[in-house]
């Protein structure tokens, strides 16, 4: 439930006008009518096969409502074997297109761009389908979350999927979208390749961070020679890597510094702006950041059972009373405070800022206008991406341009809508922001309802 004092504070104010959150963002190849960005969130709406069902159109367009300048999509794999769970629509061949292409068109009709996120899993997927055993990763270990054994990429393997994003970026392009993201961030493939506690190789893509990143330019310059220069290009990448957050023995990974260079060298090769995240794996105790609920995890989590090495151990510690709870707390041991969750990736986002010369979007925990605006003027970032925080009040944008600070009943970073996606439908599961257990239900459902498009 929402605090009283964030009650009082939803209240309509005056800001000063013009507001820097409803100013355009020109990217070069883009303007977004305003500075706010739905985050890439998807739930598992999609076919089997990797083709579109129009239930994502009702999902999209509730944010589209809602006010957003634009739409980040979800995870889209570029491959099948990329796939981190099945039921996600991919980009893997021309036929994809039209479906994209519908989808572009209902969220124009809202003055509202859609971004494509170009994405591919590696090792680290969740559900894993019938038709794709084994992953592709830059190492032969498996990831630290569920234990998904993948396969060392060849060279040549590596060459193959760096023009599988190029034809990605092609596709959206041809399916009138708006621009494409990778999604280099978050502990998939590129992560996979970036961090330094997790790659293992001793080839060009191993050891300094040049080699590291070898994989992600080479990507940005094949998608960059695909589209063209005039086709709006950004890339997430995770600021830090806190790879020993969970795991006190691992190595930390990259650091903010590492990341700082890896931007200035991927804007070189090409991107139009950067969306700051943080973490080597997904989910991580900052990202999304909040609490772990063991609780709901203990009933959905058995999704998962026949994946990796270490779910029958996941699973074990959720349904064991005692256990759950030194999972909880070796999981929200780093965790920033809830009243520090809000912005908490604005200090490596300004520092990335300052190391290049196209937009930056940070995400994490956006919810309150004033914190929005301020990180704005202080040029910190030149947008904000919020996705938790919007499928609980869908229309926050239009809240703030009524002049509202917060949304009445805001997002309480519960993460129970996180820990729900591998078996329910994704939407807000924090029953405390409800009036009955039958609203919460009903606003699940709404996704399935034909109105909702
Ligand atoms: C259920 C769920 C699914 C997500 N899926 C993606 C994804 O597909 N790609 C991605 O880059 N980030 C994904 N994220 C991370 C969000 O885009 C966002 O960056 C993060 O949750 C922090 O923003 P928030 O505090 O507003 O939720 C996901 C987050 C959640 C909770
Ligand atoms: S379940 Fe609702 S309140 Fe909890 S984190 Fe998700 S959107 Fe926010």
């Amino acid at each position: 439930m929402a605090s009283s004092a964030a009650v009082g504070a939803h209240e309509p104010e005056s800001p000063q006008s013009p507001d820097p959150i409803f100013e355009p963002l020109q990217f070069r190849n883009l303007t977004v009518k305003n500075r706010l960005f739905r985050s890439n969130i998807a739930g598992r709406f999609d076919n089997y096969d990797g083709s579109g069902n129009p239930l994502r159109y009702n999902w999209e367009l509730k944010f589209a409502r809602g006010g957003v300048g634009a739409i980040i999509s979800s995870f889209v794999p570029v491959s099948a074997e990329g796939r981190i769970v099945p039921n996600y629509a991919t980009i893997e061949h021309d036929d994809r297109i039209p479906f994209w292409r519908e989808l572009g068109r209902r969220v124009h009709e809202h003055d509202c761009r859609f971004i494509m996120q170009l994405s591919h899993s590696g090792r680290q997927r969740d559900i894993v389908g019938f038709d794709q055993p084994i992953g592709l990763a830059p190492t032969d270990d498996p990831d630290d979350v569920n234990g998904l054994h993948a396969n060392r990429m060849t060279t040549e393997q590596i060459a193959g999927l760096v023009q599988k994003f190029a034809q990605g970026a092609r596709r959206a392009r041809e399916a009138g979208l708006d621009g494409v993201e990778l999604h280099s961030a978050n502990g998939y493939l590129f992560t996979q390749f970036l961090s330094s506690a997790i790659n293992d190789r001793d080839d060009e893509y191993g050891g300094a961070l040049e080699n590291r990143a070898r994989f992600l330019l080479e990507v940005i310059g094949a998608v960059r020679a695909e589209v063209g220069d005039d086709f709006h290009f950004q890339s997430k990448l995770s600021a830090v890597d806190y790879n020993n957050a969970v795991f006190p023995w691992q190595a930390r990974g990259n650091t903010i510094e590492d990341t700082v260079q890896v931007a200035r060298w991927a804007e070189q090769a090409g991107i139009d702006a950067v969306h700051v995240s943080a973490g080597s794996m997904f989910p991580h105790p900052r990202n999304p950041a909040g609490t772990f609920p063991v609780e709901t995890a203990a009933r959905t989590y058995s999704a998962l059972l026949g994946s990796g090495i270490y779910t029958l151990r996941n699973y074990l510690i959720f349904r064991t009373p005692g256990l759950r709870e030194v999972f909880k707390w070796a999981w929200e041991r780093t965790v920033p405070e809830l009243d520090e969750i809000e912005g908490l990736n604005l200090d490596n986002a300004r520092r990335i800022k300052e190391a290049v010369s196209v937009p930056v979007i940070c995400t994490g925990g956006f919810q309150t206008a004033s914190v929005i605006r301020r990180a704005l003027e202080d040029q910190v970032c030149d947008g904000v991406s919020m996705a938790r925080t919007l499928v609980a009040n869908n229309d926050l944008p239009n809240l703030f341009a009524a002049g509202h600070e917060q949304a009445p009943r805001p997002c309480t970073y519960c993460n129970k809508c996180l820990v729900n996606t591998p078996a329910n439908p994704l939407g807000c599961y924090e029953e405390s922001r409800f009036s009955t257990r039958q609203e919460m239900i009903d606003q699940i459902l709404s996704v399935y309802r034909p109105s909702a498009v």
